[in-house]
């Protein structure tokens, strides 16, 4: 079983990233095939500052690095080590209608958001085919966002396979029920655009203004208050047993605190859960070169994989 999924280098690692795609995604590299690449192609219609992009894609391998991926088990690479990806992406995309991707979502949001529109960022979801068709891959773990992205490979793959032949796994998105929308410190959806993330490696003093900055109503210390609708509480969910999660309700209906005790610990429990990510993680800053090694070794392993399939699609369209 193939699973395959991108993270885009789109700088510090927060919260709802580590919970909604990272954390979930090494937990599978045990059981299945897993393919996991940093999106560097796809950051280009974002992100364009030479520097920016470079540090972005270094950052991203050292927090997948220290968060636990072994590049043993998984195949770890950026996205612009096979460039392959391009060549087929151009191929599907002489097979994919103009009005699919007028109906993309990411697209229309991104555009609302101010991202300026281009043609790179209109058939970003091609270029997403691509990186999943190209390997074959069975299952691909995304967020609720990027469903309508596979819905559209999916597509573009049975165009392909009916017209020159079944070359294409037909691959199947995977949301998973509990990380899907991971709240920022306001309650929206956590995202670097919305600014209100919670980061995973920034300094204590960040960190705790992040956390200081979570809204919630205004109960006074004495009352009791709703752990339910709370976002405190929702994030002290991420992390704790059931068993601490009961002593903390206890805490919210006693009516003996308030919401900046809540947060404190909050603050305590992130700074305990990623501590022992931190010393793997000042290892890999300090070796770029241990970093970069790695990286090669997992492109390699791709661009095996990739050059044998883009053969056999040349061979099917008659590029041969
Ligand atoms: N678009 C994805 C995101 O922003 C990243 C991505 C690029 C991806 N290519 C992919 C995810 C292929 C899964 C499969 O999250």
């Amino acid at each position: 079983m193939r699973i395959l999924s991108g993270i885009q280098p789109s700088g510090a690692m927060h919260i709802g990233n580590y919970f909604g795609m990272v954390r979930p995604m090494i937990s599978l590299q045990d059981s299945s095939d897993l393919f996991a690449f940093i999106a560097s192609y796809h950051a280009m219609t974002s992100i364009k500052e030479r520097a920016s992009l470079e540090q972005n894609i270094f950052e991203t391998a050292v927090n997948f690095l220290s968060l636990g991926l072994n590049p043993e088990q998984a195949t770890f690479y950026r996205q612009h080590d096979v460039p392959q990806v391009l060549e087929l992406y151009w191929i599907l995309s002489t097979l994919t209608p103009m009005a699919m991707l007028e109906r993309g979502h990411s697209y229309k949001d991104k555009v609302a958001k101010g991202i300026k529109s281009s043609h790179g960022l209109f058939s970003y979801p091609v270029l997403m085919a691509a990186d999943i068709l190209l390997y074959d891959s069975d299952i691909v773990p995304v967020g609720k966002d990027q469903i309508q992205h596979i819905e559209m490979c999916r597509d573009i793959a049975t165009t392909f396979n009916d017209r020159f032949g079944d070359l294409f796994t037909i691959p199947k998105a995977q949301v998973s029920q509990d990380t899907q929308t991971i709240n920022g410190t306001d309650g929206a959806k956590m995202s670097k655009s919305y600014d209100n993330t919670i980061d995973i490696f920034c300094s204590d003093k960040q960190l705790k203004k992040q956390v200081m900055s979570i809204t919630t109503d205004s109960k006074g210390l004495e009352e009791a208050k709703d752990f339910d609708n709370c976002n405190i509480y929702k994030l002290c969910e991420l992390f704790m047993s059931d068993d601490e999660l009961q002593q903390l309700q206890q805490r919210y209906i006693s009516g003996a605190e308030g919401y900046g005790h809540f947060k404190l610990t909050l603050l305590e429990t992130i700074q305990d859960n990623f501590q022992k990510f931190k010393t793997k993680r000042e290892f890999y800053i300090d070796n770029p070169d241990k970093v970069e090694q790695i990286l090669q070794a997992g492109a390699l392993k791709a661009r095996k994989i990739a050059d044998k399939k883009i053969q056999s699609i040349r061979l099917a369209v008659g590029l041969d």
